[in-house]
């Protein structure tokens, strides 16, 4: 019900602008963190589009989820520099030990793992970024410190 009430009133706010779908799911997952069923049905209903449009909008872009993130963000680099450089198999590790896989968070809520296309940082391969914040050069103890670091 107040999933429904808050997305309503996000969708009021918006509604009037052009293309106003995409404006409305960053501000729901802003208010919620993430765009739950109860408010992608509210907001399909009130657009007057099918569920499914807007979930095919969702999943285009791949910034919406539909459970909230854990406490941080683990982002891995699955873009080629960083393949070429050992990357595939540090993630592999980073999955095992949390296991967990791509887009899962633990059940402790602690982390969510993400892939990620390319940080920017190829020259500094394998890269990844934790809660914001690139680390390059990853090694396998470089890489299960920042897994570490998610649980302090
Ligand atoms: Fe990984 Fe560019 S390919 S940072």
């Amino acid at each position: 019900r107040q999933v429904a009430e808050r997305t309503q009133a996000v969708v009021e706010d918006l509604a009037g602008l052009e293309g106003p779908l995409l404006p409305i799911l960053h501000e729901v997952q802003k208010e919620f963190g993430c765009v739950p069923d109860e408010a992608l049905r509210t907001i399909a209903e009130e657009l007057n589009l099918s569920r499914a449009e807007v979930h095919g909008v969702m999943s285009f872009y791949h910034d919406f989820r539909k459970e909230p993130t854990g406490r941080h963000v683990l982002k891995i680099c699955r873009a080629e520099a960083c393949q070429s450089m050992g990357g595939d198999a540090l993630a592999d590790g980073v999955r095992s030990a949390l296991g967990i896989d791509w887009h899962e968070t633990t059940p402790d809520g602690r982390v969510t793992l993400e892939p990620v296309y390319c940080l920017g940082l190829c020259s500094c391969a394998p890269a990844a970024m934790l809660d914001g914040e690139l680390h390059g050069r990853l090694d396998e103890a470089a890489m299960s410190e920042l897994v570490k670091e998610t649980g302090r």
